[in-house]
């Protein structure tokens, strides 16, 4: 059964229409890019597959996620399956961390909820050990002072890193990421962005992953949907999107992720 099954999904604010009839799906072990300039629709189409959209906003369509209808369902009944099924990472890791609550005790919501999902007691000492693992997992350096230290005390690729750790620990099948280096500086980017590969690969998550960037979406998807005010222009493999785009649109952005490269790296000559 497929995990994720995105079919004519439409988002409406009132009478405007921002996604127009958006398909697709994902098996599980997949890994589908979003890609597309600002304002495209990729942020209301990955949160709307979750049931997530902010309040004023409506889906149309059909969304089955793990065999389950997302639209047209309540809030309340979706709980079960976000975090189970399907976990989201945010470009800004604020987003996912409350400022007024240790690292350590955010991390231990998703574990507790995890051990209650799988009818296991959990020990304090268990807890701590599954904490700890989680930070490893992150390759964050010290746990132990991460754990007890407040979100604006460790540093924005460390808030990111246990964003990661909190939507892995709750053991979804499905992890969404909605520009996940965005707000990192250049070189904490390329280092998460790696260990997203990595984690994706080892946890066997199908991946949503999504970015204006093309090289960036590319580099981690194996196929790709682009996507141009709202409507997905363009779907295919990541090596055929980024070496023979097929539409206008999405040419431009290939030439445009090519002069960024070539500006980066004076001499190296095209690609
Ligand atoms: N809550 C909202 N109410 C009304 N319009 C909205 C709302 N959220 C987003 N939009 C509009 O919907 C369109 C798609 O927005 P979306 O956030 O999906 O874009 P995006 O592709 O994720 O862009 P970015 O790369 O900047 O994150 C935009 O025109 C945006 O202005
Ligand atoms: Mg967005």
């Amino acid at each position: 059964m497929s995990l994720l099954t995105v079919r004519d999904l439409t988002v409406t604010a009132g009478s405007r229409e921002l996604v127009h009839g958006v398909s697709f799906g994902l098996e599980p072990g997949e890994r589908l890019g979003l890609v597309g300039e600002s304002g495209s629709g990729k942020s209301l189409t990955a949160m709307a597959t979750m049931g997530l959209l902010p309040p004023g906003l409506s889906a149309g369509g059909s969304v089955l996620l793990d065999g389950q209808e997302v639209i047209g369902r309540r809030d309340r009944e979706l709980v079960p399956l976000r975090g189970a099924t399907a976990a989201v990472i945010f470009q800004d890791p604020r987003a996912a961390l409350d400022p007024l609550m240790k690292l350590g005790d955010q991390l231990a919501a998703p574990i507790r909820r995890r051990a209650r999902r799988e009818g296991r007691r959990l020990s304090s000492g268990d807890l701590r050990a599954a904490q700890i693992h989680w930070l490893d997992r992150v390759s964050i350096n010290d746990p132990p002072r991460i754990l007890s230290a407040w979100p604006h005390e460790v540093s924005g690729g460390q808030r990111q890193r246990v964003a990661i750790a909190m939507a892995l620990a709750c053991a979804p099948k499905l992890l969404i990421a909605d520009e996940p280096t965005t707000a990192l500086d250049v070189s904490t980017q390329a280092e998460v962005l790696t260990l997203l590969d990595d984690l994706v690969r080892d946890e066997g998550l199908a991946l949503l992953f999504i970015s204006h960037d093309l090289p960036v979406v590319s580099r981690i998807s194996d196929q790709v949907i682009v996507m141009e005010k709202g409507r997905a222009v363009e779907k295919g493999s990541a090596t055929q999107i980024f070496t023979a785009p097929r539409h206008a649109y999405t040419q431009g952005l290939v030439r445009a992720a090519r002069r960024l490269e070539a500006a980066l790296h004076p001499g190296e000559g095209a690609r």
